[in-house]
């Protein structure tokens, strides 16, 4: 490789990326391994073009191949989604989120979204985000004794402050969100339902959670989590909202669309379209649920009592330890994890009660349910040891041989 050659620094540290990832058991929810193809076409050269605008409609010249592109990946993605329009063009699931509010909401309008404490992504009101300094965000929580979202109290909150826009979708949820109820809510006070999809959009494309788009004006979403694309986002919407949302994303918040990113974001959609993928989406699932059992047969909390999609929250009062603890620990095994605050945690964001356990990556290398009732018990004999030398490498000699029974991208080894 000519990097290897010409600039031996980055080329090393993506050398060591690699032997990290294939060499560490990553559990964090929000992550994946993408494919091969995705890889190739995001290292192509489309990133050299510069392509303003949308497809027919550029500010610059030579864009017929990179007009291409984008037609298959909006075409794509709507196939995948059932969706009326798609803008692919957004970098990140925050500018996703952000070209939203421009579409239906002025400085200052009142949103109803989930809080952070209880599962929210900080694009959906964090006093430092755009979001929480632009708009005045109402948070609804959980239930206390079900730790399930409180529909009832969304519906009060949404009557007492009648929202602009309500805001269903988190970053840290365990269960399935009933897209249906949000939609009568936002009926019963005029306002506009946004679903932000971003960790289970994989989930949705293969049919194993309930369909957002159907119910909603506008969905955000990540490429980069279940649906295992590249780093980006999308949006999708209905007709009538078309013009609006792609004027917001392009010229309101973005330049230039990244088209390597673009072309990377339409082989995954393409590969979501796959049988193929749909069972991995199952596995995913089922994966979650046996990581689930695994902990909770080994004396840990499970929030909610279990999961329903990708992730559990595993709350770890019992065992004093507190999150940070826990991910500090299980890191030095091999195993990445992230801290996460429980439903109505005491502790503050920096150390919480909690640690969130995500099964998209782990699946992706071929692990089952045998390898998720080890990996429970890898993380309950490094936590229960609080991370006793000897016991954290013995398990780490565990994960080192796990992973090299399910290697990730031989091909660049
Ligand atoms: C629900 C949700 N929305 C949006 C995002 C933001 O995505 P990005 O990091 O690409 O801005 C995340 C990221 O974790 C998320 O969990």
């Amino acid at each position: 490789m000519k990097l290897q050659k010409t600039d031996g620094e980055i080329y090393n540290c993506i050398q060591k990326e690699l032997l990290r990832q294939n060499e560490n058991l990553e559990l964090i929810a929000s992550e994946n391994f993408t494919s091969l193809e995705v890889l190739q076409a995001q290292g192509s050269v489309l990133t050299n073009k510069y392509a303003e605008g949308y497809p027919g409609r550029r500010w610059y010249g030579g864009c017929v191949n990179v007009d291409e592109v984008e037609s298959l990946a909006i075409q794509r993605c709507k196939q995948l989604f059932n969706a009326e329009h798609a803008n692919v063009q957004a970098h990140s699931g925050t500018q996703a989120n952000m070209a939203v509010f421009m579409s239906c909401l002025k400085a200052n309008d009142t949103v109803l979204a989930m809080d952070l404490a209880s599962g929210g992504h900080l694009s959906h009101g964090h006093k430092l985000n755009f979001s929480g300094i632009f708009y005045n965000v109402i948070g609804y929580g959980l239930d206390k004794n079900t730790e399930m979202i409180d529909y009832d109290e969304v519906e009060s909150l949404a009557k007492k402050h009648k929202p602009r826009l309500i805001l269903a979708g988190a970053s840290a949820y365990p269960r399935f969100i009933d897209f249906e109820r949000f939609r009568k809510i936002a009926d019963s006070v005029g306002a506009v339902l946004f679903v932000d999809m971003a960790h289970i959009a994989g989930l949705v494309a293969a049919g194993i959670h309930p369909d957002p788009v159907k119910y909603s004006e506008f969905v955000s979403s990540t490429t980069h989590k279940t649906l295992r694309g590249p780093r980006g986002g999308f949006v999708l919407c209905r007709k009538d909202y078309a013009k609006k949302i792609d004027v917001n994303v392009f010229p309101g918040i973005q330049g230039g669309p990244l088209m390597h990113v673009i072309a990377a974001k339409a082989v995954a959609f393409k590969q979501a379209l796959n049988d193929e993928f749909k069972n991995y989406q199952k596995q995913i699932v089922k994966n979650a649920k046996c990581l689930s059992s695994a902990m909770s047969g080994l004396g840990y909390r499970i929030v909610s009592g279990g999961t329903d999609n990708h992730l559990l929250l595993v709350d770890l009062t019992k065992k004093d330890v507190t999150g940070k603890d826990a991910q500090d620990m299980l890191e030095r095994a091999n195993i990445t994890v992230n801290k996460n605050l429980i439903p109505f945690d005491t502790k503050p964001a920096t150390l919480t009660s909690g640690v969130r356990l995500g099964t998209p990556a782990l699946t992706t290398r071929g692990m089952k349910e045998p390898q998720m009732e080890k990996i429970a018990e890898f993380i309950d004999k490094v936590i229960s040891s609080k991370a006793k030398e000897s016991v954290v490498a013995e398990v780490k000699q565990g994960v080192l041989r796990m992973c090299k029974e399910f290697v990730l991208y031989p091909e660049l080894l």
